[in-house]
């Protein structure tokens, strides 16, 4: 089932109307939240659970699971914390973006539901360095929610006290790994920690954290008003809810829209993006979920559901959602490379197979973009991905093999083909 107009909770995505708290609450947000939290920090993450959210960030970890791994007593009078990951990185990522620009009070809102339910004392957003403007309006709507008393001393006159501190990044790609966020919260050089343990754990200053993305908070007040049965009425069983896509590349109309989980992806493209350029025949691949995904060639991803198991099935993730679309004009093996360079260039460095890895994968993919390889290096660098892949640190390790071994899957002929032309050039130069 494909979404209705009535359906969708990010009523202002395009900002059609004023981001502002006056603009927001006529849509609905801020109504009765004190009635919100009056149902118990248990209450709110039952229905969270119920409703199937899972996380928005990439990993897809389920949210109230997550919330209920904090502790329900504080251990040596230590406080808990909500840090909410909007360092937006990911290539092709590009919905927190919209949601802090058009609704930041969903986010802020969100934030207080979600933190009372932890029982957090605040909530820390985490915003990429670029997001300037971005920065600019949370910050104003932030101030919004203080002076309307909707947040800080007896929120929302609910009696909790509640904080809500913005914290800008400095522009490294590593910082939304949720460890090397915190790390980066503390003031340290951020760098990812090893887990366990997981925040709920030893997170920010060694307190109780949970880390949980823009879009992930932004929906739960909206989950909450709605039910959780409406909530779970789109997409299907472990797949539940709506989804912002990010759509970009090669389409008539490159869009970022809230959509039905589950969605078939020709479906999604025809009905918010006009088709793919030069038509379906002129699709060659599509990388569905952010460059930390493999890609999927043309005749596997048409029917393909777009959700967490639709898109494992065809060798690929969900990820973000940020649908990245290539047609028959793309250097396949030259985008890949350039997204090697890309992870080559944002490793921390701590492990070894990430730092020396990555600058391997990236220098051997530049050669098989010009064709200057040998065959078996195409095998070589396939198990140089398998020596990285589950042996590092963080996440990192893992986006960079995956595309790596995505473009080997499914166009190694091409690989073959562009090493034997350069070869044929050499002898004909040669004789
Ligand atoms: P992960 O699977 O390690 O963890 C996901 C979440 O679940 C984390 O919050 C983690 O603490 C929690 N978790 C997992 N197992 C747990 C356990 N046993 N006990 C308690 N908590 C547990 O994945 P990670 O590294 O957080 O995220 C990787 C994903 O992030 C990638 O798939 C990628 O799609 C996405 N990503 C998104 C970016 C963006 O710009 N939004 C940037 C880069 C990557
Ligand atoms: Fe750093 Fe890469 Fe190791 Fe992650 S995998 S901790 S980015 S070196």
């Amino acid at each position: 089932m494909s979404l209705q107009d009535k359906d969708r909770i990010f009523t202002n995505l395009y900002g059609f109307q004023d981001w502002g708290l006056k603009a927001a609450q006529v849509r609905g947000d801020w109504d009765h939240t004190k009635k919100l939290l009056e149902r118990g920090q248990d209450a709110i993450i039952d229905e969270i659970k119920a409703s199937g959210l899972r996380g928005r960030g990439g990993a897809g970890f389920p949210t109230g699971l997550k919330w209920s791994f904090m502790p329900k007593e504080s251990r040596d009078g230590r406080p808990s914390f909500l840090v909410i990951n909007a360092d937006e990185s990911e290539p092709g990522s590009c919905k927190d973006r919209e949601i802090i620009r058009h609704d930041p009070h969903k986010l802020i809102e969100g934030a207080l539901v979600a933190g009372y339910a932890m029982r957090a004392r605040a909530a820390y957003i985490y915003i990429r360095g670029e997001y300037i403007r971005e920065a600019e309006t949370l910050q104003a709507a932030i101030d919004q929610a203080y002076e309307a008393g909707l947040i800080g001393k007896n929120a929302s006159g609910s009696g909790y006290d509640f904080d809500v501190f913005m914290h800008r990044g400095a522009g490294a790609y590593i910082c939304g790994e949720e460890t090397a966020m915190i790390e980066s919260l503390e003031g340290k050089k951020g760098q990812p920690r090893l887990k366990p343990p997981f925040p709920a754990g030893a997170g920010l200053y060694g307190c109780p954290t949970t880390v949980n993305n823009v879009e992930s908070i932004a929906v739960v007040p909206t989950i909450l008003r709605r039910g959780a049965t409406w909530f779970s009425s789109f997409g299907r069983d472990n797949n539940k809810g709506t989804k912002l896509f990010q759509i970009s590349g090669h389409v008539e109309k490159p869009c970022v829209v809230e959509e039905a989980m589950s969605i078939p992806f020709r479906e999604l493209i025809e009905k918010h993006c006009g088709g793919i350029t030069g038509g379906w025949d002129n699709l060659l691949a599509v990388i569905p979920g952010g460059s930390s995904v493999p890609l999927v060639p043309a005749e596997q991803i048409m029917d393909a559901p777009m959700d967490f198991d639709g898109l494992r099935d065809v060798g690929s993730g969900l990820g973000t959602a940020a649908v990245i679309v290539m047609d028959k004009s793309t250097d396949i093996v030259r985008a890949i490379s350039r997204l090697s360079y890309f992870y080559k260039h944002e490793s921390c460095g701590q492990c070894t197979p990430c730092r020396e890895g990555t600058g391997w994968m990236w220098r051997v993919m530049e050669r098989l973009r010009t064709g200057d390889a040998a065959i078996e290096e195409i095998d070589m660098l396939q198990q140089v991905t398998k020596q990285v892949e589950g042996h590092t640190i963080c996440a990192l390790g893992d986006a960079a093999a995956w595309p790596i071994q995505g473009l080997i899957r499914h166009f190694r002929p091409e690989l073959e083909r562009r090493i034997n032309e350069h070869n044929a050039k050499f002898a004909e130069a040669a004789e």
